[in-house]
């Protein structure tokens, strides 16, 4: 008897001393997800950072990113000697990308801050093509032209009025709320480019822009356009439950992030219920609104769903993690692939931007609209971000920090170890 308590007692000793060193080892990892490549600094990223030793890490790593920056001068001077031993920089069209949004009313301040996500994160160059009401160009052009030299260098933009080239545009504009219905004329309005992503005034890119790019070279031959699912459980979808119009899939999709290959738009013929040969892009639009106009809720998505329901095999389906909204959470959380990869496009429809409803969305708005460009992103981003989303733990969104941060991390960590590598090399 006495032995065996004396060996369960040795034996509660050894498993609390291997729990201790398992702690010790696992605040020493970085968190799952997170790829360390070997020779980079491993970066410890937990939900309360102020007081773990991983900001102390990155305290020391800002620090020294600082007093690196001081040694700028030599950095310019790499640069201007080298730069005539490059290729001429005339970037081809590839080299671009092109995003296209429309905005009317009180959206400014909305959309730059989606731009401000867009090109803070990117690496390819980026193209805005900025659809406004004609009140609000100067707004515009005043805020972009603010922008620091070394975000403006990597974009180019254009203020176009809106315009509708087929039907009625009183009644076009009158379709969604203001303006909306812009977007299904884009292959018309831009016929020099060759592919877009269009998005929402509302959305906000945590992750490159390029990563949502390159789907576009993962179509199919009949793909030409590519949507998230409106929702993920077709039970209590809109579209399932209350549409008087057919709706692509079992849930429909949504237009607020959709990425276009406007070439093949343009040269394509659409099937429909109207005319059997099919019909182009253009030729198809008002018809098909005629038809249909007194059947639709959500207007031009809506006449998007229509579309791709006759003709399903030329739209291409991403995961909900790039169109993340409220309705993915605030019944319990229903995407499944947000919870693996994270949040990678929010999308803050519902106007959760501008009240108090859902603050884990209004905290990712506030902290990217007011980051004062100052090359600081852990400490004028992140940590303010991170302190805003613990104030949503009593809502149903903000009890899942691991889904809505973990893309960011993962980009914030990417942007240090590019300048990094960057600093090296320019020391070498
Ligand atoms: C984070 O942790 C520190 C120390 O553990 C604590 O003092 C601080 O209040 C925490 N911050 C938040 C926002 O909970
Ligand atoms: C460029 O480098 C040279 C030699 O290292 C130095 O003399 C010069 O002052 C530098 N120019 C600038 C603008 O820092
Ligand atoms: C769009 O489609 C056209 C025609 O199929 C193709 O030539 C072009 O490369 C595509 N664009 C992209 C970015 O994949
Ligand atoms: C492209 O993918 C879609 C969706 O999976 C499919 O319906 C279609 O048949 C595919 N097209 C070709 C040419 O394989």
């Amino acid at each position: 008897m006495r032995f065996r308590w004396k060996l369960l007692g040795s034996l509660l000793c050894l498993s609390g001393l291997l729990l201790l060193l398992y702690r010790l080892l696992s605040t020493a990892q970085p968190p799952p997800g997170s790829t360390s490549s070997q020779g980079s600094p491993p970066l410890i990223i937990t939900p309360n950072i102020s007081g773990s030793p991983a900001a102390g890490y990155f305290r020391a790593l800002h620090d020294h990113m600082t007093r690196r920056r001081d040694k700028k001068k030599e950095e310019e001077n790499w640069t201007k000697v080298r730069a005539p031993q490059q290729k001429p920089k005339t970037p081809t069209p590839e080299e671009w990308m092109h995003l296209a949004v429309v905005a009317c009313g009180d959206r400014v301040e909305e959309t730059v801050t989606m731009l401000k996500s867009a090109v803070l994160f990117s690496f390819k160059k980026i193209k805005f093509h900025i659809f406004a009401e004609d009140s609000l160009k100067s707004d515009f052009q005043k805020k972009l032209e603010k922008w620091p030299r070394q975000i403006s260098r990597k974009i180019e933009y254009k203020i176009y009025p809106i315009t509708f080239p087929v039907g009625n545009a009183q009644e076009w504009k009158k379709l969604f709320k203001p303006c909306a219905a812009q977007r299904l004329f884009l292959p018309m309005l831009l016929r020099y480019v060759d592919s877009l992503l269009y998005v929402d005034t509302d959305v906000l890119f945590l992750r490159p822009l390029d990563h949502i790019w390159a789907f576009l070279r993962r179509f199919n031959d009949t793909q030409l356009a590519a949507m998230a699912p409106e929702h993920e459980i077709s039970k209590i979808g809109w579209y399932s439950r209350f549409a008087r119009h057919p709706f692509y899939g079992t849930a429909g999709v949504n237009s607020g992030v959709m990425l276009m290959n406007l070439t093949r738009i343009r040269n394509q013929q659409f099937k429909n219920n109207m005319i059997p040969g099919g019909l182009t892009w253009e030729e198809m639009l008002h018809p098909l609104y005629q038809k249909y106009k007194n059947y639709i809720t959500w207007g031009d998505q809506d006449l998007l769903n229509i579309i791709f329901y006759f003709n399903p095999e030329m739209l291409y389906v991403f995961p909900c993690h790039w169109n993340y909204r409220p309705d993915h959470c605030m019944y319990g959380s229903n995407c499944k692939a947000a919870e693996e990869e994270g949040v990678s496009i929010l999308h803050g429809n519902r106007g959760v931007y501008r009240d108090e409803k859902q603050p884990a969305f209004k905290a990712f708005y506030e902290v990217i609209r007011d980051y004062p460009f100052d090359d600081n992103l852990f400490q004028s981003m992140y940590f303010p971000l991170q302190s805003k989303f613990l104030e949503s733990v009593h809502t149903l969104c903000g009890r899942i920090p691991q889904v809505f941060l973990k893309q960011i991390e993962k980009t914030m960590k990417m942007m240090y170890e590019r300048r990094v590598v960057v600093h090296i090399r320019s020391h070498v």
